[in-house]
């Protein structure tokens, strides 16, 4: 279980607030499914995911446009390559691949905590030092 520490801490609410959601979702995709506070089968959840994945690089890639963060393609290059990442676990769960669902939650909990605490910290440090 992932809690949103100092080194995830952006300080900025509703980024914080998305961050949490991904990993509720991550831990909800470790849970078996008859075990899930919201009862989703495997599928669902991982759509979910992909949706709520969507819509925070969205969110957090207009924030970077409004501020002028001078490293935006970088940034914007490596929530590609996730969102790629994880159409493929996707196609690969949906065809009966060997990966678990544990497997897949596991990469993601890894990738976002690595991603947040480089990549989103980066942004947060510049509007610091430009303020
Ligand atoms: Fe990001
Ligand atoms: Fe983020």
């Amino acid at each position: 279980m992932i809690e949103l520490g100092p080194a995830l801490h952006t300080g900025y609410t509703e980024i914080d607030n998305q961050h949490q959601r991904l990993f509720d979702l991550f831990n909800q995709l470790k849970t078996p499914a008859s075990e899930r506070a919201e009862l989703l089968p495997t599928s669902q959840v991982l759509q979910q995911i992909s949706e709520y994945i969507d819509a925070h690089f969205s969110f957090e890639e207009q924030w970077m446009r409004e501020v002028g963060y001078p490293d935006y393609d970088a940034h914007q290059r490596e929530h590609a390559a996730f969102v790629e990442q994880n159409l493929q676990f996707l196609r690969e769960y949906h065809f009966g691949g060997s990966l678990t669902e544990e497997d897949i939650a596991r990469y993601l909990e890894r990738w976002l905590v690595q991603h947040i605490s480089g990549t989103d910290m980066k942004v947060v440090q510049y509007l610091q030092s430009s303020d």
